[in-house]
């Protein structure tokens, strides 16, 4: 048995290393070298408790400290020999631990795992993630308040079934994202709190014969206390679970509204122009402009919800505690935040460069019978009309509209009241796309004050 030939970290049960195909398959340090500062802020925090708890010696700690933070400098500065053969993050790290510090290295690994070790690392890794999509969300809601203060009048129409089915103003369209973007934030923010435990300590799975303190790590830290069942600690990936669903949900949000970007952006629609900046032309046809980065935004959401179904699948039969399928974990959920977060600063891009067309908006709003509900409305208001009946005349009318290739408002009082005889001049009053949106005074609804009252609702909540 050599020791060189098998592996430094647990080679004193192996007389051989490892296949090379064995090395392939069991190294993480391709990917997991991400954890880097993480890793050694965990290693960092181990250590000064260890000493405070007289497990190390003072002397020892402050070796480690140093060290480590040379590990890092050389981590951050490029010059990092990551190994293949030492596997993993924690291991190329204590490795050139040792290299530097000698045997004070050797102590770090007291009373821990690499299974509480890694499980502390992916957490840190993760809430930062989750603090980066809050902000990048913020970021986003920002420019879609921006847009609705300027459009809080604007009209345009507003869709059931992609038909149009009554006008709505630019600012309540862009407003019902900042209400969805929210929800994405405040659901982060829930997955944050949830997951704030610390790990570190839990050690391989039972918890440490030493007389450590976890509290004192959790602190360090920032956790609010430390995981309460050891065995849970080193086998729980809820929490990257959590962030790929709350990031699936926010991706989901972003395709739908880049799906409303590439139609209202075409030649057909017209509703919104993209700028040069977010949009490619092609090698062929020369008079296009494509809207490509929504186009990505909103396939964006298949690698990510695809990340939180590979990760479901990989947990989902494992026995407690710490099984190797658990290193499957990281790229997952790495490409997701990556993505997320590209997809969130593309649209944010985007809508703080979009300008909305607002004369083909308008002239949008009052096509396809937009008003045909407040005229409705208007007969029962006006003639106290049953809904029902009021519906079924305003269905005549359009049919007899739609016959003549007009809009309502096109109809004469006469062709009106050749439908229902009580029909008044006033009707007319409410076929307009403006009125229509003005009337809409519900709490919520589209009429621009409350459009507004919203924006300063939103606005004094992020102040
Ligand atoms: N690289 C491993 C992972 O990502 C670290 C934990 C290894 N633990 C073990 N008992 N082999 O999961």
């Amino acid at each position: 048995m050599t020791q060189d030939k098998s592996n430094a970290m647990w080679g004193g049960r192996f007389a051989a290393g490892p296949d090379a195909i064995m090395e392939a398959i069991n190294a993480s340090i391709g990917f997991d070298q991400r954890l880097a500062s993480q890793d050694i802020r965990g290693s960092r925090a181990h250590a000064a408790m260890l000493a405070n708890c007289g497990i190390i010696s003072p002397n020892d700690a402050e070796a480690i400290r140093e060290g480590l933070l040379t590990v890092l400098s050389e981590i951050e500065g490029g010059t990092f020999a990551f190994s293949t053969a030492l596997e993993d993050i924690h291991m190329n790290v204590e490795a050139r631990l040792k290299e530097i510090v000698g045997e004070p290295a050797g102590r770090l690994h007291t009373a821990r795992s690499r299974n509480d070790q890694v499980a502390t690392d992916f957490k840190l890794w993760v809430r930062d993630q989750i603090d980066a999509a809050i902000n990048g969300i913020g970021a986003l809601i920002e420019a879609l308040l921006e847009q609705a203060e300027a459009g809080a009048d604007w009209v345009m129409p507003g869709f059931t079934h992609l038909q149009t089915a009554q006008p709505v103003t630019w600012g309540h369209h862009m407003m019902a994202y900042v209400e969805m973007l929210g929800r994405d934030q405040s659901r982060l923010k829930d997955a944050r709190a949830r997951m704030n435990e610390s790990p570190l300590g839990a050690a391989a799975l039972a918890g440490t014969s030493f007389p450590i303190d976890r509290f004192q790590t959790a602190t360090d830290l920032g956790f609010d206390r430390p995981a309460a069942n050891s065995l849970d600690a080193v086998s729980d990936r809820d929490f990257a679970l959590e962030f790929l669903s709350c990031a699936s949900i926010c991706a989901m949000h972003l395709s739908r509204f880049a799906e409303e970007l590439v139609i209202w952006s075409s030649a057909q629609f017209r509703f919104v122009t993209l700028s040069d900046r977010f949009s490619t032309g092609s090698s062929i046809m020369p008079q296009k402009k494509n809207p490509d980065a929504a186009e990505l935004i909103r396939a964006k959401i298949g690698r990510i919800f695809g990340a939180n179904v590979a990760l479901m699948t990989v947990m989902k039969g494992l026995p407690l505690a710490y099984s190797k399928d658990m290193q499957e974990d990281k790229e997952q959920v790495f490409d997701a935040a990556d993505n997320l977060m590209l997809a969130l600063a593309a649209m944010t891009g985007m809508v703080k460069d979009m300008s909305a067309n607002i004369e083909p908006l308008e002239k949008a709003a009052a096509s396809g019978f937009s008003t045909a509900t407040d005229l409705a409305d208007w007969l029962v208001r006006a003639l106290n009309m049953p809904f029902r009946d009021a519906h079924h005349v305003t269905g005549t009318l359009v049919a007899l509209a739609e016959g003549r290739g007009c809009d309502l408002p096109d109809l004469s009082l006469a062709d009106m009241q050749g439908v229902h005889a009580e029909i008044t001049e006033d009707v007319f009053t409410v076929l307009g796309v403006q009125n229509s949106v003005a009337s809409r005074q519900s709490y919520g609804g589209t009429a621009p004050d409350q459009v507004r009252a919203q924006i300063k609702r939103w606005r004094e909540a992020l102040a």
